[in-house]
């Protein structure tokens, strides 16, 4: 399987709270989002949420000292590769001995070398939070530009209620994406940010060097369609399959993450994607309409939709009826025959069209990289590859994404297996059978290398 290599180096800090088994969550948004997650608990952390949860969710090894792995210099190299620093849950303690720049630990080294949006989520009782230290070392790391989120009001961990409580790991994610769309868009490590680094602020910290992690579909614009689509048969009835949309949906949400400006087309009905336009559609012919519009100023154009091949020839504009049989008769066998039509091949056109569609924009845009999915099932004549390739020549698209379908594969389901393929049939990247998260991070992965040659 071809290692994720793309996506944002987010470091989360956990504070020694009772609220760190949360941070486990958050792990999971980022992760699932294509970031790489390295987790740097404090001690007390580790008395709380285990070093091997964190090496198993985030898939890193896991330390709180600066004397693990000296040889790669993980006190400095952590903090100055870093997209984004997050530490949830912030404790009281911690606050201070970063507000004071203290280095007793590899977080608090990371903090001190990190250039990136640093983002606190506080979390402890009441009191602590209320009192005068506390509030003093929360203003004077908001005066450096960091992010310290206010916590949540709620039942804390004994029987007493007030302000102090973790936001929940989605609120948390979803501001650091806020913040991460907001920051200055400079490369990893460029250090040009004025104001949104913070706890550093050596005198003399120059530009870092460019360590390239930043992904390159920052900025670009990327559509996606998902779903399965509707077709009519009557206001009541519809053609459909059992496409979920949750491949695109995990499509839209990873390159959301990586600073895509995405538009997701979609029939489904899955909670919206944060950070990404959406547009609806129900039949064949309503996506093709949207597609064909949204692609015009794209750089990416993903088709991951299960689009109807055909559709019911005549729409009956009221239900259609079955006639009862007179009392004591038997059913009338009146079962209709339904006739379909073929409809559009909205890959194939987008290919055939993509240099006048780019040239609708006045020329300023250069013609959309295509990519296809193929959902196969392998039959007597091929296997799931075999056909992939076939219908990668057929429909001309750059990159062909086949994954294996079928009842309980796939559709429906949260986990997958890919084989992204690229000119010739050859496969680029293959992953699985996992997460539809993990394989979007793989797709656009190639997409990101497909860019770049
Ligand atoms: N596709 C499309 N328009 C269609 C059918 C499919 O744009 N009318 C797109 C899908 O979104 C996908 C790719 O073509 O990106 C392959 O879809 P798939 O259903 O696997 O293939 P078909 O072209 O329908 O061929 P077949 O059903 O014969 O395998």
């Amino acid at each position: 399987m071809r290692p994720t290599t793309g996506g944002r180096r987010v470091v989360l800090g956990v504070g020694g709270g009772i609220a760190a088994y949360k941070a486990c969550l958050l792990l999971r948004l980022f992760a699932e989002a294509g970031d790489h997650v390295t987790v740097v608990p404090t001690a007390a952390a580790l008395r709380f949420v285990g070093a091997p949860t964190w090496e198993a969710l985030s898939g890193r090894p896991v330390s709180d000292g600066v004397w693990d792995r000296v040889e790669q210099v993980p006190h400095v190299r952590l903090g100055k590769e870093a997209d984004l620093v997050v530490v949830a849950p912030a404790t009281a303690d911690l606050m201070a001995r970063a507000a004071h720049g203290l280095a007793d630990d590899l977080l608090t080294n990371v903090l001190l070398t990190a250039r990136c949006p640093v983002v606190f989520a506080p979390a402890m009782h009441t009191e602590m939070w209320e009192h005068p230290a506390t509030r003093a070392n929360v203003d004077l790391l908001r005066e450096r530009g960091v992010h310290v989120i206010d916590p949540a009001s709620g039942r804390l961990t004994g029987a007493d209620t007030g302000p102090g409580r973790l936001p929940e790991p989605e609120d948390i994610h979803a501001e650091c994406l806020r913040i991460l769309a907001a920051a200055p868009k400079e490369p990893t490590g460029s250090g040009g940010a004025e104001t949104s680094h913070a706890l550093a602020d050596e005198p003399g910290a120059g530009p870092l060097t460019d360590l390239g992690g930043a992904s390159n579909l920052r900025g670009r614009r990327i559509v996606v369609s998902a779903g399965g689509t509707r077709e009519p048969l009557d206001p009541v009835r519809y053609l459909g399959n059992r496409s979920s949309g949750k491949q695109g949906y995990a499509l839209a949400t990873a390159a959301a993450a990586r600073g895509a400006r995405v538009t997701l087309v979609t029939s489904a009905s899955l909670p919206d994607p944060e950070g990404v336009e959406i547009v609806r559609i129900e039949t064949a012919r309503e996506l093709q309409e949207a597609m064909r519009d949204a692609a015009r100023d794209a750089d990416v154009v993903v088709m991951a939709a299960a689009v109807a091949d055909f559709r019911p020839a005549v729409y009956a504009e009221s239900k259609i009826k079955k006639t009862q049989g007179a009392p004591g008769e038997d059913e009338p066998d009146d079962a209709p025959v339904i006739e379909l039509v073929r409809n559009p091949d909205i890959l194939a056109g987008l290919v055939r069209d993509r240099d006048a569609l780019a040239a609708e924009t006045g020329g300023a845009r250069r013609r959309p990289l295509i990519v296809g999915f193929a959902a196969e099932t392998g039959d007597d004549t091929g296997d799931v590859l075999h056909h992939a390739r076939a219908k990668l020549a057929r429909k001309g698209c750059d990159l062909l994404v086949a994954n294996e379908v079928g009842v309980g594969v796939t559709f429906g389901r949260d986990d997958t297996t890919v084989h992204v393929l690229g000119p010739g049939g050859v496969v680029l990247a293959e992953a699985g059978p996992t997460s539809k998260a993990e394989a979007s991070a793989v797709v656009w992965d190639a997409v990101e290398e497909a860019l770049r040659g």
